[in-house]
């Protein structure tokens, strides 16, 4: 069988049809659309404010609101560094979450170290926000509320609708990022009272490298990037116009397609994690059991190491956490965050189902997982350890190290 890829939270491929929509403005139609002296730079202007619009359909929202970006990277520290600089001072709160993308964390971090404080609201063990700890932590200083719409690991969805209430009715901004959760379920920026969401186009089979900001309009952003006044002054550069013909693209379809292919994806998500727990022993689940993203499973394969698994795995492609931080060693920040214990974070996997996947490719993906689970555990001294009845959590190896 032909290698299989089921990692799509880290990128999906770009979908043909994406593909012919940029096509032509990669080749002859090459304009400026700041050029609004001739028919080139007319033109792609006009191609650009067709994918503004779709993506604005896509959420509900106007398409004088949507700001172009290099990626929902740069949309998460225009959001949020944006309003923090024109709104309050330092000495202003932010209140977010510990499984946030980095995007997020290491943006509000920067922040603190210049004098904006930061809270962390409480999460349970799926990785849910409590809603009440959210209000009771809201002060008079704090001006931006960011959490994500959908989590890139463990799938967990927030409630963004009763945020963005609780927002607005404490007059606080509220910023989600949608990147996971855009083409998965339903979004809307007026229902679900959003002032700043951030999107991707690589993440809904767009191209790599242009995003989205939505800006509520009266939302005060300060620009990260300054120059020729591009995006009403929010972020100069010219325009990546075959990348924004393949976001908007990309945009309407995932909107177009979102409720067939949930139910497909559905589907096929029961289908893997049944397989999974018929056929291998202790397994844990990592995430909300029901609200939770429709393409993605999280499995800790208790005496397995993850990336061995991975390792042996090799002709499906899948990873144990954020691409960004699946190169070290270190368990899941986010795994640790809803207290999986680092013994079973070390052995999780994320499997991210998207449009290419089928029945087949899953029952597949089962019988390898078992072989090679069943393979690993064999070779485990932990495994015989904890069949016979030992607690390896509070095992001292010290001891028996010394008695034999
Ligand atoms: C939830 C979330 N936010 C932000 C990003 C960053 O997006 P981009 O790759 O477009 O910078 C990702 C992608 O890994 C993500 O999953």
């Amino acid at each position: 069988m032909k290698s299989i890829y089921m990692d799509h939270h880290a990128t999906t491929p770009l979908d043909p049809e994406v593909l012919a929509a940029m096509m032509p403005y990669l080749t002859e139609e090459f304009g400026n659309p700041s050029s609004s002296t001739h028919e080139w730079g007319r033109r792609a202007r006009k191609a650009v404010e067709a994918g503004r619009a779709q993506i604005a359909e896509s959420i509900g929202a106007e398409p004088d609101e949507i700001i172009f970006t290099s990626g929902a990277t740069e949309s998460d520290n225009l959001a949020v560094k944006g309003v923090a600089l024109s709104a309050a001072g330092p000495k202003g709160r932010i209140i977010t979450q510990a499984t946030e993308h980095k995007a997020i964390l290491d943006t509000v971090r920067y922040l603190e170290k210049v004098g904006y404080e930061i809270y962390y609201v409480k999460l349970d063990s799926y990785g849910l926000i409590d809603l009440e700890d959210l209000e009771r932590n809201i002060t008079p200083q704090t001006f931006l509320i960011t959490i994500q719409a959908a989590n890139s690991e463990i799938g967990t969805i927030q409630p963004i609708a009763q945020v963005g209430a609780c927002a607005k009715a404490h007059g606080v901004l509220f910023h989600t990022d949608a990147v996971q959760a855009i083409g998965k379920m339903p979004i809307n920026v007026n229902s679900d009272q959003i002032d700043l969401l951030s999107l991707s186009a690589h993440k809904i089979y767009g191209p790599k490298g242009v995003g989205a900001l939505y800006v509520r309009k009266g939302v005060k952003l300060a620009p990260l990037i300054h120059g020729g006044g591009h995006e009403r002054g929010m972020r100069s550069g010219t325009l990546n116009v075959a990348g924004i013909v393949g976001l908007g693209k990309a945009a309407e379809m995932a909107h177009r397609e979102r409720d067939q292919e949930t139910r497909r994806l559905l589907k096929l998500r029961e289908r893997l994690a049944n397989g999974i727990r018929a056929k291998i022993d202790q397994v844990q689940l990592n995430g909300h059991p029901q609200q939770r993203l429709a393409n993605n499973l999280n499995f800790s394969f208790a005496y397995v190491e993850g990336e061995s698994l991975i390792l042996a795995c090799r002709e499906v492609a899948l990873s144990s956490g954020s691409a960004c931080t699946s190169s070290s060693l270190q368990s899941s920040y986010v795994l640790r965050a809803i207290g999986v214990p680092d013994s079973l974070a070390h052995c999780s996997i994320r499997f991210g189902l998207g449009k290419s996947n089928n029945e087949e490719q899953v029952d597949f993906l089962v019988d390898l997982l078992a072989t090679n689970v069943r393979r690993l555990r064999e070779m485990s001294p932990l495994y015989d350890m904890a069949r016979e009845g030992i607690d390896i959590e509070n095992f001292s190896w010290s001891k028996h190290d010394h008695e034999h």
